[in-house]
């Protein structure tokens, strides 16, 4: 089994609404499972544009409302996230390829992976951008990563127990 904390980082392209969403998503599910002491939860964005905002305030409003509460800040990703994290979990298509041409090296393509394809219900193939629609984008977002965190959690757990 593998020693140390299994390290996460969740990646949009501005880091304020997608990829924190996630973070917050995933972090509630691990607290509930009881198993914090085994991860690391971060998010970036491919884009610096919004460096050190806090989450977009629509977003921080509709996570609200599900007692979600979102505290990262944007950054970039940055060439040492690929040798930190264990799973880079891009929102949609252009995150993937984005990711992909920084990887540094095969290992790192490895950890590349799309965050609906851990999806148990819901059949969405990416994670739609809501930063230029309405509250009902932001909804959706939440929906989808409530979902989707849910399948990822699952996944890991059981390659550990392997
Ligand atoms: P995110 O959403 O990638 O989910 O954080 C966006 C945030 C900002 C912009 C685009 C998408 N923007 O163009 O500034």
């Amino acid at each position: 089994m593998k020693q140390g904390k299994i390290k996460i980082l969740f990646v949009c392209l501005g880091n304020i609404c997608r990829s924190p969403a996630a973070e917050g998503v995933m972090k509630r599910l691990i607290k509930e499972a009881g198993y914090e002491s085994r991860f690391f939860v971060d998010s970036a964005g491919t884009a610096a544009y919004h460096e050190g905002e806090p989450a977009d305030s629509r977003m921080r409003m509709c996570a609200s409302s599900r007692g979600l509460k979102l505290t990262s800040r944007s950054r970039p990703v940055g060439i040492e996230d690929f040798y930190d994290f264990d799973y880079i979990i891009g929102m949609d298509n252009s995150n993937l390829d984005d990711l992909k041409r920084e990887a540094p090296d095969v290992e790192s393509l490895a950890k590349i992976h799309k965050m609906t394809d851990y999806s148990c219900k819901l059949s969405y193939d990416h994670v739609p951008d809501p930063y230029y629609g309405g509250t009902d984008g932001f909804t959706l977002v939440l929906n989808i990563l409530e979902d989707a965190c849910r399948g990822l959690m699952e996944s890991i757990i059981s390659s550990l127990d392997n």
